[in-house]
């Protein structure tokens, strides 16, 4: 199986499953699916409300001996309401509990958003606090502090922008791990791609099917779906496989990580298989035509006319 070589000398698996929308009550049955068909990275976050069951399922592994703590790859992420730096370990360890390990391969900071601690989901623009307030340095020094103690391998971040990694990267004793992001055909990102590679941070792409599932609240009228896209069909059809399987191997290919979520046995086992498709170069340049810089989760639910954030100071380009 694919690995990318982190910055920090860990090799990730490059293919994982992601958990974002599994439900508690299918994600433990998904989970003990996906690693039993050979799927050795598994990407978690607290708030998806499911890392009790992953953990379930994580120590039903270990007890049947189908694979070792250490053959697996585990990421969680931070919440957005436990940035202040004396909050970050102990919600590090609340996700451990959950998960039941001692240690993540990764923690990443979910977004660069932050609450009032408590505050899961803000109901007022008060409750949220600006980036000056809550500064990224300052959180990403206690998350230094987590790897000083041994509690997670790695430290990343997601949904961070070019301008935001930058500034990072001047105040970082330990550099960024990875970022994780929206990438797909539909959101190619390529100066994000092109300057992680000089950077040496590996990219994750979440959402790389186009999340026909995401909730209600983050469908746009009239928003396309990725996975009925024509060109995405034709390679394909030429290819004899699915198109969620052009779109595993297209982010494979350039290079990232990518993770996509299914708590469907045959649908797990169809999207490891495309770990292992190979795309032709033509194939490449003719998904690399489907760009429209179209990301499907926005951002716009941490837009609030009340609140610290917009969508241009959250991903740092013009949004039209
Ligand atoms: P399910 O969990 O029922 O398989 P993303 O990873 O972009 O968030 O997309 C996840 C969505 O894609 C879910 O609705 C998931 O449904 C569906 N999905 C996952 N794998 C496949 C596949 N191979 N073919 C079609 N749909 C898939």
């Amino acid at each position: 199986m694919k690995t990318l070589a982190l910055n920090n000398g860990a090799t990730m698996p490059a293919f994982g499953l992601g958990t974002w929308k599994s439900a508690p009550g299918e994600v433990r049955a998904a989970v003990i699916e996906a690693v039993k068909l050979g799927y050795r990275h598994i990407d978690c976050a607290w708030i998806y409300g499911n890392e009790a069951e992953i953990g379930q399922a994580l120590s039903e592994l270990f007890e049947q001996g189908v694979v070792g703590r250490d053959e697996l790859w585990i990421t969680s992420k931070l919440w957005n309401d436990r940035h202040g730096p004396q909050d970050v370990e102990g919600a590090l360890r609340e996700t451990l509990d959950n998960l039941g390990l001692e240690r993540l391969d990764l923690y990443l900071i979910h977004w660069p958003i932050a609450f009032e601690k408590g505050v899961t989901f803000p109901e007022t623009g008060a409750q949220m606090l600006s980036l000056e307030k809550a500064p990224i340095s300052e959180t990403w020094a206690a998350m230094e502090k987590l790897v000083d103690a041994g509690l997670c391998r790695s430290i990343g971040v997601s949904n961070f922008s070019v301008k935001k990694l930058a500034s990072l990267l001047e105040t970082a004793r330990i550099k960024p791990a990875a970022n994780q992001i929206e990438l797909h055909p539909y959101l190619q990102q390529p100066k994000m791609v092109e300057f992680c590679q000089q950077h040496q941070i590996a990219l994750t792409a979440y959402s790389p099917l186009g999340s026909k599932d995401r909730p209600a609240r983050l469908v746009n009228a009239g928003a396309p779906v990725l996975m009925d896209d024509p060109v995405v069909a034709q390679v394909a059809s030429a290819h004899g496989v699915s198109s969620a399987q052009v779109l595993i191997a297209w982010a494979l290919e350039r290079g990232t990580s990518v993770i996509p979520k299914s708590v469907n046995p045959a649908r797990l086992a169809q999207n490891l298989q495309a770990a292992s498709l190979a795309l032709t170069s033509q194939d490449m340049e003719r998904l690399a035509g489907l760009d429209q810089h179209l990301r499907f989760v926005d951002g716009a639910f941490w837009a609030r006319p009340d609140g610290p954030y917009t969508l241009a100071n959250l991903w740092d380009e013009e949004v039209g």
